[in-house]
């Protein structure tokens, strides 16, 4: 049912779009632009393409909707969710076994501070970042420190770079984040618990061993894991392992070492199409780098990465965009913005659909961890696991090259919380299939709708990025 204010809404939106051709981008599939040319970074009528890149300082963002939202991505949810079409048409008769869940952590503060200088302060006195560690018996249990960052005004570093004031580190969570990481845990609960009945609704000593969770080593993903846990199960109190690889071997997070990951990546960013992104988007890069005296800082020249990151983790928690701190009336406008967010999305999709070598560059990011994944699904296919439930917390450069083992039709940049929900079905008859949700809805791609295929299909699909030997492969 419309509501009266839907209405207006949908009448207004019609005739704005009558004004305004760029306003008809409201119909736009939001997850899908058309990412294979140029042209989507340097079309400023394209706008954000649908998306959304803000979000509330100090709450958690507003869920349930299914658009692109770099700030807080969509997951799956009671209202949005349908059940894959042949069980709701009654063909076939199927019951979830087994869900594969891996999302990047929630919003935080930027990784990079502009080289300038930054003009305003970072508050994250509203969060506490606990780092403490306690004996498994739990006794003698320790003082619960958090980690309180500061500036003291008598460092010297402090004004060189005029380097940012406030009580954050680069990156943390934020309390936005945090929120909202325990609204996707509730959103969760609600589909996969009590609807489907597939999460236990309470950890017991015996339900535990049918739940497996794991993070990176990064602060950030075992932040988000606390949040999203408490709102999957608001009652428990105890410990909960959070499985980790030793960072420096892990296979996620870019773990373990591995030259050919820069041999590769020199080669993609020096293609015809690479180069053309840069050249079309130079005028743009030369405002930004006088405003903020990037010019001689590579980092920030090479790739739209840091820019991006910078504006990201302004817009998602709250700040205004940045000024100039040597010329105060240059601020970064709306569309120089999303222009950079059109940058962002153009990238990932050459870095992990488009470029010659993505094959070979899938492998060495994260070749290991999709054989884990594959190893997981053939377990339950054999019914050698327990496990109903496993839950990674990772990074975008995890979530962006497991998308594009799987072929999705276009790639923007996997925002805050993007998740891939691996559904395995079982069937009357013993068959299982799979069914593949991206930020809650049905992954598309290049081998079609992954809405009810069999497992045996799926595992097919990911095995193509499973390097036959990742040693040999890294050092060749
Ligand atoms: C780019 O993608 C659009 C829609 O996604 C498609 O219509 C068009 O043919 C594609 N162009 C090229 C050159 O692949
Ligand atoms: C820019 O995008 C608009 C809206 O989709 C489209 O109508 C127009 O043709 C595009 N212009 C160019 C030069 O691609
Ligand atoms: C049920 O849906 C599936 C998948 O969309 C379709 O192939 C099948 O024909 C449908 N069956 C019935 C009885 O509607
Ligand atoms: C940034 O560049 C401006 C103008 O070139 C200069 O005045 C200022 O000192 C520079 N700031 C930093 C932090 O290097
Ligand atoms: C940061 O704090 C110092 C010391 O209080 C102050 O001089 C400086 O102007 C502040 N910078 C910003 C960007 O607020």
């Amino acid at each position: 049912m419309k509501t009266v204010y839907e209405g207006i809404l949908e009448m207004l939106t019609f005739f704005l779009s009558l004004l305004l051709p760029g306003a008809s981008l409201a119909a736009v599939d939001s997850f899908y632009p058309p990412l294979n040319h140029t042209t989507y970074i340097t079309n400023a009528s394209l706008g954000t393409y649908g998306g959304v890149f803000h979000a509330p300082s100090d709450k958690a963002s507003p869920t349930g909707d299914s658009v692109y939202n770099y700030c807080t991505m969509p997951h799956p949810h009671v209202d949005t969710y349908s059940l894959p079409a042949p069980v709701r048409n009654g063909s076939v008769d199927a019951k979830l076994v087994y869900l594969e869940y891996v999302q990047r952590h929630q919003r935080r503060t930027p990784y990079n501070i502009l080289p300038g200088g930054e003009n305003q302060e970072y508050n994250c006195d509203t969060i506490h970042p606990h780092l403490f560690a306690s004996p498994s018996s739990g006794s003698p249990a320790p003082a619960q420190v958090y980690g309180q960052a500061y500036t003291d005004p008598s460092n010297p570093f402090l004004y060189l770079s005029n380097y940012v004031n406030g009580t954050c580190q680069y990156p943390q969570l934020t309390i936005g984040g945090y929120l909202d990481g325990v609204q996707h845990g509730r959103d969760l609960h609600e589909l996969y618990s009590k609807k489907l009945n597939l999460i236990p609704s309470t950890l017991t000593q015996a339900t535990k061993d049918k739940v497996w969770f794991r993070s990176s080593s990064a602060a950030l993903t075992q932040g988000s894991a606390g949040a999203v846990l408490r709102g999957l199960w608001p009652t428990y109190t105890g410990p909960l392992p959070l499985h980790q690889q030793p960072a420096s071997i892990d296979s996620i997070n870019r773990g373990f070492s591995c030259p050919k990951r820069d041999t590769l990546l020199d080669r993609i960013q020096s293609t015809t199409e690479w180069d053309e992104h840069i050249a079309v988007t130079e005028p743009l890069r030369t405002k930004l780098a006088d405003m903020f005296n990037a010019s001689s800082d590579a980092a920030w020249m090479d790739t739209w990465d840091h820019f991006a990151d910078n504006f990201q983790g302004r817009l998602c928690n709250g700040y205004e965009l940045p000024c100039s701190l040597h010329d105060t009336s240059a601020c970064v406008s709306d569309s120089q913005a999303e222009e950079v967010f059109r940058a962002g999305d153009w990238m990932y999709n050459y870095w992990w659909r488009k470029n010659p070598d993505v094959r070979e560059y899938i492998q060495v990011i994260e070749g290991l961890f999709i054989s884990e994944l594959v190893r997981k699904f053939e377990a339950v296919q054999k019914g050698e696991t327990g496990v109903v439930y496993s839950h990674t917390f990772a990074h975008d450069g995890d979530i962006a090259p497991l998308l594009g083992a799987m072929g999705i039709r276009a790639l923007r940049w996997p925002g805050m919380g993007s998740n891939v929900a691996f559904e395995v079905w079982e069937t009357s008859t013993h068959e299982f299939f799979a069914r593949v949700l991206y930020s809650g809805r049905t992954i598309e791609t290049v081998h079609g709708v992954l809405e009810w295929i069999p497992l045996g299909r799926l595992i097919e699909i990911l095995s193509v990025f499973v390097p036959d030997d990742i040693v040999a492969l890294c050092n060749s």
